[in-house]
């Protein structure tokens, strides 16, 4: 099986997860475009959905999938969403798409969240993968020299606006032995937004796709 195929193995499980009646929250990237696809098929079940990005929102409408202001909602049953990194404790490193604050918000927001991967985003160690972090424009420079001083090199995502109309630095050369910890650590410099570490609410359920057929796990 490819990574697509993978991917799509994995979105399809999700359904799983999906509860009658209820408004459920809908993630950011390929993974997650695939379960809006699959989420199509059943639609019928749902109450509506709420959107971690304005590109998921299209997606979803373009299905006939009803989205919902996350105020309007209030709790949502369950959030499914992809990562850029797993560890085995369900600890994730998100934001390649550049979504992480409104995916923090909506997985915050929801009584389950479940992650669906393709087996390549499991690891040890989180950090290999650049760590995203959405910044407020005016304190880019400041920012960064703050993470240097934390052993980090960060890069300007060029040419990038969120849909909350900041800027994302990509932090390479990390090894994030306490996720935790580090990501506690930076939501205290000002000028953040939020760290694509999601350790403090990490997934509840990581569904993972093998060549040998989807991995469920807990956090353990
Ligand atoms: C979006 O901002 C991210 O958090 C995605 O969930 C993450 O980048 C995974 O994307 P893929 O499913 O495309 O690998």
């Amino acid at each position: 099986m490819n990574q697509d195929e993978l991917k799509k193995q994995v979105a399809e499980a999700a359904l799983e997860y999906v509860e009658s009646g209820t408004v459920i929250g809908v993630g950011t990237g390929s993974t997650a475009n695939f379960f809006i696809d699959a989420l199509a098929g059943i639609k019928g079940k749902i109450d509506g959905t709420v959107a971690s990005s304005v590109a998921s929102a299209e997606r979803l409408k373009g299905h006939g999938i009803p989205v919902l202001d996350l105020n309007e909602a209030g709790e949502l049953s369950v959030y499914i969403d992809g990562a850029d990194e797993t560890n085995s404790q369900l600890h994730l490193i998100k934001g390649g798409g550049g979504a992480l604050t409104r995916e923090k918000i909506v997985a915050g927001a929801s009584r389950k969240f479940v992650c669906i991967c393709d087996e390549s985003k499991l690891v040890s160690v989180l950090g290999a993968f650049p760590l995203p972090i959405e910044v407020i424009p005016m304190a880019q420079s400041y920012v960064a020299r703050e993470l240097v001083k934390l052993g980090g090199r960060p890069e300007l995502r060029q040419g990038f606006t969120t849909d909350n109309g900041n800027i994302i630095l990509d932090v390479k050369d990390l090894e994030i032995m306490e996720p935790c910890k580090f990501e506690s650590e930076l939501n205290n410099i000002p000028g953040i937004v939020t760290v694509g570490i999601f350790a403090n609410r990490p997934a509840d359920v990581l569904l993972l796709g093998t060549a040998n057929g989807v991995d469920t796990r807990t956090a353990g």
